[in-house]
């Protein structure tokens, strides 16, 4: 199905991720799956693989033969950054979220081509809304166009981001944290990477930092770029990785405020 539109593949992959969208409420309804512990005591469930195999399904039937890397079944295809087509999909992104019965939780679904993101729909299935852009379209959340907000000073930054599962790993944070709590609006740590990146698409977030997994930014990063707010990344994406799947060090925001945000937390990292 490579003669497939920009929009094809949008409206394709929004029926899919509204369908997984309706598979999480159910099981959240029934409340009975089972959880454990994966690597880095990452949460995961038995909905998070059902809701993956749901969607690696779907995507072979509309668009066989496709490179998929996905949170659950495919994390390790990672390494196929090669492949001319890339479906990049996280199954529930806020695992901890849909664990807890909290609503920040959304299936991702992004689509890239020769290392170029184009395609991102993010669908919270508890909050009702479906987040979608397509290179060049512009981003829509339920079919309304979205843009960022019009931040222009830290003082009226409001800041969304998050942290990994990894105690160690939040430690050196900590600098950069201080310096949005000390020179920024206030924090928001909503659990949703995905839904922080769209938030700053539609200006209910100014700004939005996290390093991450592909999966976790994929399809917001073209949300978020295509809505007109400023995508980019801390410290350069290594030669080796396309800039659209390098989820380390991202930096996502209002466009006023980009070059201030990025020169704050670049200072709180020198500390
Ligand atoms: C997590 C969420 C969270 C972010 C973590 C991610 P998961 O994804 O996006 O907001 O801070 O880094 O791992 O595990 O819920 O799919
Ligand atoms: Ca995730
Ligand atoms: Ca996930």
């Amino acid at each position: 199905m490579s003669d497939y539109t920009l929009a094809a593949r949008l409206e394709r992959a929004i029926s899919i991720a509204e369908e997984a969208g309706q598979m999480i409420i159910k099981a959240r309804e029934q409340q009975d799956f089972a959880k454990r512990l994966k690597k880095d005591n990452e949460l995961v469930t038995d909905v998070d693989v059902a809701v993956d195999e749901l969607i690696r399904q779907r995507l072979e039937e509309h668009f066989p033969g496709e490179a998929r890397l996905s949170e659950e079944l495919a994390p390790e295809s990672a390494l196929q950054v090669e492949a001319p087509r890339l479906w990049v999909v996280d199954p529930i992104d806020g695992t901890v979220n849909f664990a807890q019965g909290l609503r920040h939780v959304a299936v991702s679904i992004g689509w890239m081509e020769a290392g170029v993101a184009k395609v991102g729909v993010v669908h919270a299935p508890f909050l009702g809304e479906t987040f979608s852009a397509a290179e060049g379209a512009g981003a829509f959340c339920n079919g309304q166009p979205i843009k960022p907000s019009n931040a222009g000073s830290l003082a009226h930054t409001l800041v969304g981001t998050g942290f990994p599962y990894r105690k160690e790993g939040r430690k050196h944070l900590l600098k950069r944290l201080e310096a949005v709590l000390i020179e920024c609006q206030d924090i928001r740590r909503n659990g949703a990477a995905a839904l922080d990146l769209c938030d700053v698409a539609c200006g209910r977030l100014d700004a939005y930092y996290e390093s991450v997994s592909p999966w976790d930014f994929v399809a917001g990063w073209v949300i978020a770029r295509e809505a007109g707010a400023r995508v980019g990344h801390l410290y350069e994406a290594p030669q080796s990785v396309p800039e659209d799947l390098y989820p380390e060090h991202l930096l996502v925001t209002a466009p006023g405020i980009y070059d201030a945000m990025a020169y704050l937390l670049l200072d709180a990292d020198q500390r």
